[in-house]
């Protein structure tokens, strides 16, 4: 059921001791617990983004479970770099991290005008990493349906950093 795979997750989320960069690695080493979260976010996608036609993954961690999840839902994945690393005419946005600045980039061609496309990460945190990668779709013509994360830090309030866009977490803190 939805509740049993959700208290799989959130004891491997447990068991890791949650900070500011949490681990979810040992989601990763069960593939119980791997099928759970893919299982979860399928079901959140069906119910209520049905219409989806690319899943767009944040470098790194969000590349860990977006192509799963893309692959599931028989749609394609694009790739949302740190700047430098794609090849290609790309275009990018710049964010603020704890520390500095960072950019996020796609390929130019990545997504057609009003192509409509699910955002993936581990984590919300501040909300800055997502905030830009929605800016960077918008950039792109993308329809961005929402996003999806594993775990959101609700007292860091990164929902709203990233309205109009909305998020769906399975685990909050
Ligand atoms: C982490 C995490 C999220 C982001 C969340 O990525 O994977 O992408 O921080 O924080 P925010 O909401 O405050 O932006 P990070 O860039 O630290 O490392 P990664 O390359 O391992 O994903
Ligand atoms: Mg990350």
């Amino acid at each position: 059921t939805t509740e049993a795979k959700l208290d799989l997750v959130k004891k491997h989320i447990k068991l890791s001791k949650i900070s500011f960069s949490t681990n979810i690695c040992p989601i990763l080493k069960d593939p119980g617990a791997l099928t759970a979260v893919i299982d979860l976010f399928e079901e959140h996608v069906r119910q209520t983004h049905h219409q989806v036609e690319l899943i767009a993954g944040l470098d790194a961690r969000g590349f860990l479970f977006g192509p799963l999840l893309a692959q599931r839902l028989g749609v394609g994945f694009v790739l949302i770099r740190k700047k430098g690393k794609l090849p290609g005419r790309t275009v990018s946005v710049p964010y603020t991290l704890e520390y500095g600045q960072a950019e996020v980039e796609m390929q130019e061609d990545a997504v057609a005008p009003g192509q409509k496309v699910l955002l993936i990460d581990d984590l919300l945190a501040t909300g800055g990493t997502l905030s830009a990668a929605c800016e960077l779709l918008r950039k792109n013509k993308a329809e961005l349906l929402g996003c999806v994360v594993v775990i959101e830090m609700k007292d860091l309030h990164g929902s709203e950093r990233i309205k109009p866009a909305t998020v769906f977490s399975l685990i909050q803190y």
